[in-house]
């Protein structure tokens, strides 16, 4: 073939080669992403923080499925989180909550919220970073004051009088186990929207 045939034949065909070559190059490096990326996103923060709220949303845009810890451990006991803490101590209930992470975060593309006190226990720590992108949601005292102070499903804030300075003294003791275990920390306060919140999540994540 004459090299001007060949011209002709290129710029004819041009914009299919360059598309055909962008599709090649987009899958590879979606791939390249997918290699270096956990397979789950692991929602770690105080009760009220969101966990929930924000995973569930996570979940859906990213088209993940949404694991909670707190709500297997109750369908394994039959009993709510309350009653587990009433009946069976905290301790039972830590037990039964390092055994639920090991299991959950073995599984794949999942959003996993796990509950508040989960980094109390450094195999926890260890479970999720090996198979989660962790995620530290740092609400501020006020807004988990706010959404904790009516609140009666935690055992550790029931009857308590001063719920703010408890929160304040468990998050003192708490924070930097938090920081330390994330891979990416998010700031929340009462007006964050979660939308906002679920946006930068995703983009960490995909960058990671
Ligand atoms: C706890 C937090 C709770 C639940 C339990 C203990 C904690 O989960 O696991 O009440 O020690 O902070 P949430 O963070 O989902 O409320």
């Amino acid at each position: 073939m004459s090299i001007e045939i060949f011209e002709i034949l290129f710029f004819k065909y041009k914009s299919n080669v360059n598309s055909f070559f962008y599709d090649i190059i987009s899958k590879y490096k979606t791939n390249i992403q997918r290699d270096n990326m956990k397979d789950n996103i692991a929602l770690i923060g105080f009760m009220g923080s969101g966990k929930t709220t924000i995973g569930k949303l996570l979940a859906k845009t990213m088209e993940m499925k949404f694991v909670d810890i707190d709500k297997i451990i109750e369908a394994t006991e039959k009993k709510s989180i309350n009653d587990i803490f009433k009946e069976k101590g905290q301790i039972y209930f830590r037990d039964l909550e390092r055994e639920i992470i090991l299991q959950e975060s073995s599984r794949n593309n999942c959003v996993i919220a796990t509950g508040g006190g989960s980094i109390l226990d450094n195999e926890n720590v260890k479970s999720l970073q090996e198979t989660s992108f962790i995620v530290f949601l740092d609400a501020s005292v006020e807004c988990l004051y706010l959404r904790l102070k009516d609140n009666t499903t935690r055992p550790l804030l029931n009857g308590v009088e001063d719920k703010k300075n408890l929160i304040e003294d468990l998050l003192e003791k708490r924070k930097f186990l938090y920081q330390i275990s994330a891979n990416f920390i998010i700031h929340i306060d009462e007006n964050t929207s979660i939308y906002e919140t679920v946006d930068k999540i995703k983009e960490s994540y995909i960058n990671s």
